[in-house]
């Protein structure tokens, strides 16, 4: 039988892409009702299992299920018996023999999803593992481009930061060159991986240049404790040659989006007003989220089958 895993996109076709992004958008109604709920995974259950801090995640994988009737257990390292050296695939295997349906996992260890999908029965969902993946961060933010009408097919994307150590970035650069987009890396040379061109992505060393003409100007959080590391110069001098100011925004496309998949550190990669101005579509990202979870989420554990409505 199929199981319907989302371990990254790097292995994620561009049609399931598009179905995700599809049925995302066709619940988009849902969260506009006075009764956020329909029936639809009713009976079943999922658990959170979050070994890394998260706001936004694991608040819309919950609220995702909670609209669709799914029950949750959120699971925290804090008060269980990994803080007696239980192991993870213990941990997992305890939480399945409980009768859960789903597994949405964060962890710092790249492959950690993967791991558990060798060992359950269900379906496991990668809400972010180490510096690897995290697809539906990437799936959010095309969900949040289309509505705003970006066409991917060779639309400019511009990704800037920190990208050595992001999994924002690197889900994003899979699922966007699948559908068509120029992916554009910018960021401190100690910064950018070495594989980016796997990633099929263009590196470009200059900031201007990285924004100029784009679509979409994509902000990476400054990682600020990787400074001790000697990784990337002063915050002051990052500020200055990569973060994005009125300045630099005026040279992408007229209203290009102005994007970060937070938490953000406002006057570092990225200024208030720009943060807070006409073009930032970062809140609407987060909305995007939870109907983005909310269909990884059916996909997973309603078989595959086409969304109906309710
Ligand atoms: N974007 C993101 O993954 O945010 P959280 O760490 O708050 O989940």
């Amino acid at each position: 039988m199929h199981r319907w895993d989302l371990l990254g996109l790097e292995n994620t076709s561009a049609s399931d892409i598009v179905w995700i992004l599809d049925t995302a958008k066709s619940m988009s109604d849902i969260m506009t009702r006075d009764i956020k709920k329909v029936p639809t995974l009713r009976g079943k259950s999922v658990c959170t299992l979050f070994f890394e801090p998260s706001t936004r995640t694991r608040s819309s994988f919950e609220l995702a299920c909670k609209y669709l009737s799914a029950d949750t257990l959120s699971f925290s390292t804090t008060t269980s018996s990994v803080r007696k050296g239980e192991t993870l695939a213990d941990t997992a295997l305890n939480i399945q023999a409980m009768g859960i349906d789903a597994v949405v996992i964060r962890h710092q260890s790249s492959g950690a999803p993967h791991y558990l999908a060798q060992k359950l029965k269900c379906p496991v969902i990668n809400a972010g593992d180490g510096m690897h993946e995290h697809p539906t961060q990437a799936l959010l933010d095309m969900y949040t481009m289309r509505e705003h009408g970006v066409n991917f097919e060779g639309a400019k994307v511009a990704i800037i930061g920190d990208i050595a150590h992001s999994r924002v970035a690197r889900s994003n650069a899979w699922g966007l060159t699948k559908l068509g987009a120029h992916v554009v890396f910018c960021g401190p040379p100690t910064l950018i991986p070495p594989d980016a061109d796997k990633l099929g992505a263009e590196v470009v060393a200059d900031a201007d240049e990285a924004v100029r003409d784009a679509d979409v100007v994509y902000m990476l959080r400054l990682q600020l404790e990787r400074q001790s590391g000697g990784l990337f110069p002063s915050v002051r001098e990052y500020r200055e040659l990569y973060g994005l100011n009125r300045r630099r925004l005026a040279l992408a496309k007229r209203g290009a989006l102005v994007m970060h998949p937070g938490p953000m550190n406002r006057g570092v990669e990225i200024e208030s007003d720009v943060a807070d101005g006409p073009q930032s579509v970062i809140l609407e990202q987060v909305t995007g989220g939870v109907l983005v979870r909310m269909a990884v989420l059916f996909r997973a554990l309603g078989g595959g089958n086409e969304w109906a409505g309710s």
